[in-house]
């Protein structure tokens, strides 16, 4: 099928647009884009050009795959642009489905724009780490403003058809097909007389604009997004846009070429394309058939259970929470009630839209409550004994086909799925904290999953909106066998006599939103003692006394961080203060270890510690085929442990770095710090990549 078609309805032309998915425009498009002109100019037989397209969106945006090519250039498409607005005959944009960046800037080139009301306009190529490079951050303040603009660029979000009339974006909205719509809109401007009208040829308006408006706004984005060179871009290109048109052109392709080839935007990009790779199952079926999920239940109301039902209740689906005691239940349901009420109170939600969501979510004390349910998500506490015991009753309550899945974090969901005495049906649904706010939702396949049950709960997660990483069974999954190693060096430079500040300091320098410290404080000390205590049980420990003994010792001390006033820090409210207690018990414990205490531990020996292993681990899960692609780490990373989206993830942050460089780091630790448990050996993939001089990512070397 042709990318972009021109035929005739009477005297207007129609310009088709179809590329699906979501008509993204790379350059095989804009060459068809100026083919389609040409013949539009050079037949003067036609009054009008009616821009609209195919399928379920109009342009969503340039085509970001084509970002990376070396050769590319934004030219050749801003050319068309201008080349579009020259027309002497009125050129009309009909919009529907997701107006979005390159798609947007499209419409401003045109000279009318009418759109479906269900239309969504923006430009969020800031997510990208990038500014709009097809001049829409020149013709956008020109028809919205600086202000308004400026706040859409900068922050990619949309607004809605009617407000982008109100805004003067969009001339106007109407309801109907894209296609019948434009062309009603443009017959009447066609006997209204009405012509060709060119936002490159009006004035950016200065009113209301103060004087130290842009010098403010700069200085926020250097302070406030200071990973993020697109934010100053994005300022300094909008106000390029009080210059003659010409002007700011150049300033903003300038500006645009230097993000496109950022670190910063690669990183992001590859974000992007990582989600949604992640949400494929390799050698899936396309015509697997999925279950239907109408009704859900969950075993324990506690600070899992009530989040993971927020997610269901959102969505319209009927939940049903099972407890062990009256008082547990309506916790559970009064916290729930708490969480919709504060939105509501911040006017997210309204009162009615609250009352909704709380009818759709019931109690039990009974588990013959969960017999009718499609699904049922056990989170109760994370200790195996009890869990096997709960997966055995689910087993014999559940309805045949019923899916059944634990929320546990580390523990061992083949042996879950063995209770159950129907392992087919059984699915790890690891969620994260709070469990109505974190986008991520690692999908554990047991050995036995069937392909139907983890399509069933991928197409599940994406209605409640989560990002969602297929992991394979192993002691944390993917993100939390990846922090042990993690907190175990931060534990174990706590006590060479590193302090909590200067270890969370050190990461969080780097972008990461919360250092290992202050991450488990939050989470609870005794939550990830008793994970360590219960990994122990399992045989899972190194035969080191020294493992994680830091986090032993809080649990033993009652110091189970913010809930108790203490943890790695004290609490001043819920602000962390350094705490001499927590180096004076990391100090006892280093003796009984014989661990020797040293006052110059430098930032870069913490970030090389904390993250070198933990990226060294991600390759042992691609090695051992847990993780099915890099990309994936990255996702559980940045979408469930706030490690910097600015930095791609751990492997793609690893490429950068340098495979050869990580080596030969950790070979300096094994030599400096000793071995004897193995800390330090490097993933046979790591070595062989390192050697070979390779990347992660590299295609010819096997995994891309
Ligand atoms: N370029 C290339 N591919 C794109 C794309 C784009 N701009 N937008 C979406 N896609 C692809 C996705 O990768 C996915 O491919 P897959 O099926 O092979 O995985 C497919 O389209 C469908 O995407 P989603 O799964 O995200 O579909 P949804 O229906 O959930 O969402 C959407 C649709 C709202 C359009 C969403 O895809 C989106 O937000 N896209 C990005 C929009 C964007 O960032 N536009 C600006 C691009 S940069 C630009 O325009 C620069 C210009 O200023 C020069
Ligand atoms: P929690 O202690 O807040 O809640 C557990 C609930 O289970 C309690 O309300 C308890 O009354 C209930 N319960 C216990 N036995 C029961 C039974 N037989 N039948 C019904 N209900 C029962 O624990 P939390 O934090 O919600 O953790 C639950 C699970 O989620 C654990 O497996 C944990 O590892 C996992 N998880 C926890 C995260 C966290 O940050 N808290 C993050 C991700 C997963």
């Amino acid at each position: 099928m042709q990318a972009v078609r021109l035929e005739r309805r009477g005297d207007v032309a129609v310009l088709t647009i179809a590329n699906p998915p979501v008509n993204a425009i790379g350059p095989g498009v804009v060459a068809s884009l100026v083919s389609a002109i040409e013949s539009f100019e050079s037949d003067r037989s036609y009054t009008t050009l009616l821009i609209h397209c195919d399928g379920s969106t109009f342009v969503a945006g340039g085509d970001i795959s084509s970002f990376d090519d070396p050769n590319f250039s934004a030219a050749p498409f801003n050319s068309t642009l201008a080349r579009l607005e020259a027309l002497d005959r009125p050129v009309v944009a009909s919009l529907h489905g997701s107006v979005l960046g390159g798609g947007l800037e499209l419409a401003l080139a045109c000279h009318w724009r009418v759109a479906l009301p269900s239309t969504k306009l923006g430009m969020p190529e800031v997510k990208l780490g990038l500014l709009p490079g097809s001049l829409g951050t020149q013709r956008l303040p020109r028809v919205a403003g600086i202000k308004l603009a400026l706040d859409m660029i900068s922050t990619g979000r949309t607004i809605g058809a009617q407000a982008a009339k109100d805004a003067g974006i969009i001339d106007e909205v109407r309801d109907g097909l894209p296609l019948e719509t434009g062309l009603a809109f443009a017959q009447e401007l066609i006997s209204r007389g009405d012509g060709v009208r060119r936002i490159s040829a009006l004035i950016t308006p200065l009113d209301g604009i103060e004087a130290d408006f842009f010098a403010n706004a700069a200085n926020d984005a250097r302070t406030k997004k200071s990973f993020y060179p697109a934010a100053a871009a994005i300022v300094q290109a909008v106000q390029a846009s009080t210059l003659p048109f010409k002007g700011g052109a150049a300033v903003e392709a300038r500006l645009f070429e230097e993000l496109r080839q950022s670190r910063e935007s690669m990183a992001l990009r590859h974000l992007f394309f990582a989600e949604r790779e992640a949400a494929k199952v390799p050698g899936l079926a396309k015509d697997v058939k999925t279950r239907p999920i109408t009704r859900i239940g969950i075993v324990g109301a506690g600070t899992m259970g009530g989040g993971i039902a927020m997610n269901f209740a959102n969505a319209g689906i009927h939940t049903v929470l099972v407890e062990t005691s009256q008082a547990a239940l309506e916790r559970g349901l009064g916290l729930v009630k708490g969480n919709y009420d504060a939105s509501a109170a911040k006017g997210r939600l309204t009162a009615q839209q609250v009352s909704q969501r709380m009818t759709l979510l019931t109690g039990s004390l009974d588990y013959a409550a969960l017999s009718d349910c499609d699904l049922v998500i056990e989170a109760v506490f994370e200790n195996m004994a009890l869990k096997k015991q709960i997966c055995v009753r689910l087993g014999q309550v559940c309805k045949p086909g019923a899916i059944i899945a634990t929320n546990t974090s580390t523990l061992d969901v083949d042996v879950l799925a063995q209770a159950t005495g129907r392992a087919q049906d059984v699915v790890g649904m690891h969620f994260f904290s709070p469990a109505n706010v974190m986008r991520l939702l690692e999908v554990v396949r047991g050995a036995q999953t069937t392909p139907e049950v983890l399509a069933t709960v991928m197409q599940l997660a994406r209605k409640i909106g989560k990002v969602a990483v297929v992991s394979g069974v192993c002691y944390g999954f993917i993100g939390n066998r990846m922090a042990e190693v993690y907190m175990r060096e931060a534990e174990f430079l706590m006590m060479e006599g590193a302090t909590p500040p200067a270890i969370d300091g050190a990461v969080e320098a780097l972008g990461m939103a919360m250092g290992p410290c202050r991450m488990l404080d939050m989470a609870g000390i005794d939550v990830g003692a008793k994970t360590v205590i219960e990994y122990g049980l399992a045989g899972g420990l190194p035969p080191d006394p020294s493992y994680r003994a830091v986090v032993q010792q809080m649990f033993q001390l009652g110091r189970f961080g913010q809930k108790t006033g203490a943890g790695y820090y004290h609490y001043d409210g819920r602000k962390p203060v350094d705490d001499p207690e927590t180096a004076r018990i990391a100090r006892t414990l280093a003796d009984v270890h014989g661990i020797a205490q040293r006052s110059d531990i430098a930032r870069q020996e913490i970030v090389e510690r904390l993250l070198y292993p933990l990226i060294n681990e991600g390759f042992k899960i691609l090695e051992e085929g847990i993780a099915w692609r890099p990309g994936d780490i990255d996702v559980v990373w940045t979408a469930g442990y706030g490690f910097p989206d600015h930095k791609g993830g751990p492997m793609f942050m690893a490429d950068a770095l340098g495979l050869g460089v990580i080596a030969d780091r950790m070979a300096h630790y094994a030599s400096t710090r000793g071995n004897a448990y193995g800390y330090w050996t490097l993933s046979p993939l790591l070595a062989s990549r390192a050697r070979g001089n390779q990347q992660l990512t590299d295609a010819k070397a096997g995994r891309s």
